[in-house]
């Protein structure tokens, strides 16, 4: 006598684990997706690209005429995942030129990226890693220069009478042209 087998469905196992596989798959594909998304708009990418303005220093606390001071740049600062309440994102030297007048740079050598110093004997800033110079203008100095182009300048207001506010942005190194880091 002959036996009919019925066709039994396929295995349960092997289904789940197809179904798995294509799970985690998903999920890896989707969480640098995710990140991407996210860190292209991040509110805080989009503003330093655009560059902050920052609350930076008091006027009263820049002498007319005085040298250059350094100031830190305080910010909230967000990545994707993260919010890092008022971190120093850098630093600006100020120097207040007129009685309502100030001007600031950036304390990033434009050279390769170490921070200048202000030098108030010589009246010049100061590199330390490969020795640029930077007269108070922030020209650069030296012939030939180290530095392929002058310190890099920053927009500032006077808010309130009182209030330094800094257009916050970096720049690229190593190039003559001034050119926002992104
Ligand atoms: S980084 Fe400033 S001189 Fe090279």
């Amino acid at each position: 006598m002959n036996i009919i087998h019925s066709l039994t469905p396929p295995p349960r196992r092997g289904f789940l684990e197809k179904s798995l596989a294509l799970v985690l798959g998903a999920i890896s594909l989707a969480v640098p997706a995710a990140a991407g998304i996210a860190a292209f708009l991040n509110p805080w990418r989009q503003k330093t690209e655009a560059g902050q303005t920052l609350r930076v220093a008091s006027l009263a606390s820049l002498p007319l005429g005085g040298s250059p001071q350094s100031f830190p740049v305080i910010a909230d600062r967000n990545d994707a995942w993260s919010h890092f309440p008022t971190e120093p994102i850098g630093a600006v030297f100020l120097q207040r030129i007129g009685e309502s007048t100030v001007v600031a740079f950036q304390s990033i050598c434009p050279h390769a990226g170490c921070g200048v110093s202000f030098d108030a004997a010589a009246k010049q800033f100061h590199c330390p890693c490969h020795g640029a110079k930077f007269e108070a203008d922030g020209r650069r100095s030296g012939n030939p220069s180290v530095s392929l182009r002058d310190l890099d300048a920053l927009d500032v207001e006077i808010r309130n009478e009182d209030e330094v506010w800094v257009r916050f942005r970096k720049f690229k190194t190593g190039t003559p042209d001034k050119i926002v880091r992104t």
